[in-house]
């Protein structure tokens, strides 16, 4: 049986925003992340896919308690890191690690690579000798030869850089990873190579990751299972051969329809997604997803629908199913 490592229960993160009345108070809410409700077995890889400003990096913050939800709890390791104090978020810091799209984020341009990871060590009480093997050994995982150590960031290629960030994430061997957009900004021949990384990292060393992307595509080599995010709520769920292979959502299938086919000749129905994401401030009280929905009915527009499980393991948000 595996263990679940971390669950989230429930959790919101709503931003007070726009004008104030005389007391100051912001007189609306931004609903970032809206009651999100999923859980991750140790070792597996959940991907998070969903557009621009649907609230996945945020959740992600709420996770690894970066910021704190506005409700709802976030358990790791059965426990309840919600509401964790000063010194518990300190040993959290080392248990979870956070790999970005631009690795520039977690490197100081001003140290080699060598001086960052030792930086890190001491920070966390892991500099007790053999430092030197530690550092080689990861650079090697992640492909780069020793010599890398005396360089600083500058020197190096976007993707080569992405390498040490995933590098320095591995080096307090954490028990969790959150990838957020990992491989976003890299050239796609690069991205590849970046994700075949991760996926033999992820065999390696049975690593449990959060892995974020607004592209299925990307998340479906690596993740075992896949939950879509929508303004603030997940509306479908499954393990990854079952989203793939029978996707219910309207939404996931518009995104299934945005993914590039390699073989131009290849006929797919054409679902094409209209229109931004409405805005996380005014909400409408019925399916949040129904201004764009080509299977809109008449309850859509009046109810809002509830993430219900309709097959094993299988989870979606849409009156259709209903
Ligand atoms: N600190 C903040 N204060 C106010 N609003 C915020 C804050 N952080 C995020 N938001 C808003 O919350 C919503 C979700 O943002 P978030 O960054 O989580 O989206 P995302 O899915 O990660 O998008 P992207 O794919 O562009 O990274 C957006 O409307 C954003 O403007
Ligand atoms: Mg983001």
């Amino acid at each position: 049986m595996t263990k679940t490592l971390l669950q989230v229960k429930n959790v919101k993160k709503h931003f007070p925003t726009g004008k104030r009345n005389l007391l100051g108070k912001h007189l609306q809410v931004l609903k970032a992340v809206d009651d999100v409700s999923f859980s991750i077995q140790e070792g597996e890889v959940f991907g998070l896919v969903g557009e621009s400003g649907c609230g996945k990096s945020t959740l992600g913050r709420c996770i690894t308690r970066i910021v704190s939800p506005t409700e709802g709890q976030v358990i790791f390791n059965d426990e309840d890191i919600t509401q964790a104090d000063s010194k518990r978020l300190k040993t959290l810091r080392r248990q979870v690690q956070m790999v970005f799209q631009n690795p520039h984020s977690s490197l100081n341009p001003r140290m080699t690579i060598k001086q960052t990871f030792m930086e890190i060590l001491k920070v966390h009480g892991l500099a007790k000798g053999r430092e030197m093997e530690r550092m080689i050994d990861l650079l090697e995982k992640v492909g780069l030869p020793k010599d890398a150590l005396d360089r600083h960031p500058h020197e190096f290629s976007g993707g080569q850089l992405q390498r040490i960030a995933i590098a320095r994430a591995l080096l307090v061997e954490p028990e969790f990873i959150m990838a957020d957009e990992p491989v976003s900004a890299l050239d796609v021949s690069v991205q590849a190579q970046i994700l075949n990384l991760l996926v033999q990292l992820k065999e390696e060393l049975s690593l449990t990751i959060l892995f974020v992307a607004h592209d299925l595509s990307v998340v479906e080599h690596i993740s075992d299972r896949v939950g879509v995010m929508y303004l603030g709520q997940i509306v479908e769920m499954a393990d990854v051969e079952e989203l793939y292979q029978n996707t219910l959502h309207p939404y996931t299938k518009a995104l299934m329809a945005a993914i590039p086919i390699p073989n131009p000749k290849a006929k797919r129905e054409e679902l094409i997604l209209e229109g931004d994401l409405p805005s996380p401030i005014n909400l409408p009280i019925g399916c949040r997803f129904a201004s764009r929905c080509r299977d809109c009915m008449a309850v859509c527009t009046q109810e809002n629908p509830t993430l219900k499980e309709v097959k094993p393991g299988h989870y979606v948000a849409c009156h259709l199913y209903s």
